[in-house]
């Protein structure tokens, strides 16, 4: 087999967990993330030549041009793209600044726009799949995540403009939106009182693996396990998007 998946933010957390499992279903895969110690780190790891790690700000368009068009020369034909590139913020509506919200839609939204439609121009005619990961903050009015939350509602609605308008190209978009998983971007934002709180909101009461994201995107790249699943937003949550009243959610 000889598909080629890029994964934005695979040096981290939830994409280093997709760039892995990707690389043992036999995909080819190549790795967008910023430039520094974490990419470094998974260049140094992925030693592999069906893996290449590239030093790419998803929101410089001339940069995802580029490496789109190196990935296809170096790998060979895209047929997969996963975003998981984002940053995450807890903020209240007062202190969040236009700057702070601008940069979170920058990375989270058009990062992922620009991604998503250059690996799609590739694809064009020739079938393919992008997962988005998005969050349940997308999907909720969770108090805190005014810029993120938007973000990532702007992109359960991109995903289902992108399924609806590349349907005809043979590709299709979805979007994975998980529930809190202990990564390292949870680990900074998450103290232990909101860990509290979360599980307390969540009836299955505790965070997602990496894995059990992981699987869901993996699904939803598989055109014979997936084949006719286009627009969607999956949550991977413990239930948490689906609850309403909880005994016990007031321990
Ligand atoms: N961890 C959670 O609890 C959780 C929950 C819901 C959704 N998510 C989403 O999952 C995705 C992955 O999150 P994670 O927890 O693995 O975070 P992480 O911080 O471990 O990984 C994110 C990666 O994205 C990269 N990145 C950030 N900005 C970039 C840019 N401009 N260009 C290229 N790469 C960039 C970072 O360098 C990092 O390697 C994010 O989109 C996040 O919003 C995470």
């Amino acid at each position: 087999m000889s598909r080629t998946l890029i994964v934005t933010g695979g040096a981290s957390g939830i994409g280093a967990g997709i760039v892995g499992a990707a690389l043992a279903e036999g995909w080819r895969v190549a790795v967008f993330d910023l430039p520094g110690p974490g990419l470094d780190d998974a260049k140094e790891r992925l030693r592999d030549e069906k893996v290449v790690c590239l030093g790419v700000n998803v929101t410089e368009e001339a940069a995802v041009v580029a490496a789109v068009d190196e990935v296809e020369q170096t790998l060979g034909p895209i047929a997969g793209v996963v975003n998981s590139a984002g940053i995450g913020r807890n903020t209240p509506i007062f202190e969040t600044t236009a700057d702070q919200f601008r940069d979170i839609l920058n990375i989270n939204v058009v990062g992922s726009f620009l991604v998503a439609r250059e690996a799609a121009r590739a694809m064009q005619g020739r079938g393919g799949a992008i997962v988005n990961i998005t969050s349940v903050s997308g999907v909720q009015g969770s108090e805190g995540r005014v810029a993120y939350g938007s973000s990532k509602g702007a992109v359960n609605t991109m995903t289902r403009i992108m399924a609806v308008e590349l349907a005809p190209e043979g590709l299709r978009v979805n979007a994975v939106a998980p529930g809190p998983v202990d990564t390292p971007m949870a680990q900074k934002w998450h103290g232990e009182a909101e860990r509290r709180l979360w599980c307390s909101s969540i009836p299955m009461r505790r965070y997602g693996a990496v894995s059990e994201i992981v699987s869901a995107t993996l699904f939803l790249l598989d055109d014979e396990k997936a084949g006719y699943v286009t627009g969607q937003t999956l949550s991977v949550d413990g239930g948490f998007t689906i609850a309403g009243l909880m005994n016990g959610s007031e321990d």
